[in-house]
């Protein structure tokens, strides 16, 4: 059978492999600690879950509108007049399948053959993936500590090239990042005079441990919002998320979007409904993070691996391995057999830090995090 160039070409993703690895030893009863997935470990809170019951007792199980269900996208629309006081019209935001459906959506609508993604790299594995489905080129942006992580205006107004489109993770996925309102609107500033399309995904948003990350919907209604429940509704399973597009946008997306997914998920969309009613759990949720950060940070630099900067959102740490030496792939690989410790290796984030970086979440209970932490102690004395 053949297989297309571009199936070749997309990477293998290698949390997901470390993930089946450990299943697969885990099968044959071994005790792995998991600080590999980027997936809450907390289960959905019960209001929503009481409201997808409901729902499936009074049969929503058809197809919805393909653009979401009126309802959740006015409740959306609420929540950010509520939590960012700003003005989104029901009408620009459209539910998806997962954000992930947003990103396949926007990367169908805006891209092409021809057409450039800025990302930054180490950055979130599956956005050049997208852009690759579309034959679309993938622009990386190293980012380093120098500028805490994040993408800098001098590297979209110094380049030839200029992303038609430019994806800014925020809180971000390794680092942690979180970049204010003012580099926001800075790195905005830049690429719109230079004809670009701003994406701000703030699926990460909820999860922040000093300021909170303000949506770029507060910069300009032209930067397109990507967002959703999976990470701080603790949803992953629900598949189920949402953008805020500029209004010319959305009968282009809505077009794919029927194509493609015909509809959002229906129970989902229904029990999300009580997803802006759970303050208490989100923040039960947030604060629990925060302790294990504030655990990890420094226990994993007492261990030697170099974090320049305490990371301000999400649920990971991006810490360098050049004391021990290893490159990335065998550190993890080593961690895994040896400490049964499971991590994410750099590559899986970029190039530009892949060897000499490893990705730590610390979405898992204190008690396996310090255990995980003390097996890593012993195992790197030896
Ligand atoms: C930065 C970032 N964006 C988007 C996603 C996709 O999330 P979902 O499709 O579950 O909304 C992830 C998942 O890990 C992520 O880390």
């Amino acid at each position: 059978m053949k297989i297309t160039d571009r199936a070749g070409q997309i990477a293998p993703f290698y949390v997901m492999e470390l993930l089946e690895k450990a299943r697969a030893m885990e099968e044959q009863g071994e005790d792995i600690v998991h600080m590999e997935v980027g997936e809450p470990d907390f289960a959905t809170p019960q209001l929503i879950k009481d409201g997808a019951a409901r729902a499936l007792a009074q049969n929503q199980t058809f197809y919805t509108h393909s653009l979401g269900i009126r309802k959740l996208r006015e409740k959306i629309s609420e929540h950010y007049a509520k939590t960012d006081h700003v003005d989104v019209s029901p009408d620009r935001i459209i539910i998806t399948n997962g954000s992930s459906g947003a990103f396949l959506l926007l990367c169908a609508t805006l891209l092409d053959k021809g057409k450039v993604l800025g990302v930054s790299d180490p950055g979130y594995p599956c956005y050049r993936n997208f852009a690759l489905l579309v034959d679309a080129d993938v622009m990386s942006l190293p980012v380093s500590e120098d500028t805490g992580f994040r993408i800098v205006p001098e590297q979209l107004a110094d380049s030839k090239t200029v992303p038609d489109v430019l994806l800014l993770s925020n809180p971000s996925n390794p680092t942690g990042t979180v970049y204010p309102e003012t580099a926001t609107s800075a790195l905005y500033d830049v690429l719109a005079v230079r004809g670009g399309v701003m994406i701000s995904d703030e699926v990460y948003g909820g999860i922040c441990y000093g300021k909170r990350a303000r949506t770029a919907l507060s910069i300009s209604s032209d930067i397109i919002v990507v967002s959703g429940f999976s990470k701080t509704h603790a949803m992953t399973g629900w598949r189920l998320g949402w953008m805020v597009v500029p209004e010319v946008l959305v009968r282009p997306v809505q077009k794919v979007a029927q194509s493609v997914f015909i509809s959002p998920p229906s129970i989902s969309q229904f029990a999300a409904l009580y997803a802006f009613d759970v303050a208490d759990d989100l923040e039960r949720m947030r604060k629990t993070y925060e302790e294990r950060r504030n655990f990890m940070l420094p226990r994993l630099r007492g261990l030697g691996f170099h974090i320049p900067s305490d990371p301000e959102g999400a649920f990971y740490i991006y810490a360098g391995i050049q004391k021990w030496g290893l490159d990335s792939m065998e550190f993890v690989q080593r961690a895994i057999d040896e400490a049964k410790v499971a991590l994410t290796p750099g590559y899986d984030f970029g190039s530009f830090h892949a060897g000499s970086h490893i990705r730590f979440s610390y979405a898992n209970s204190l008690e396996r995090l310090k255990e995980g932490c003390d097996r890593l102690e012993a195992w790197l004395g030896r």
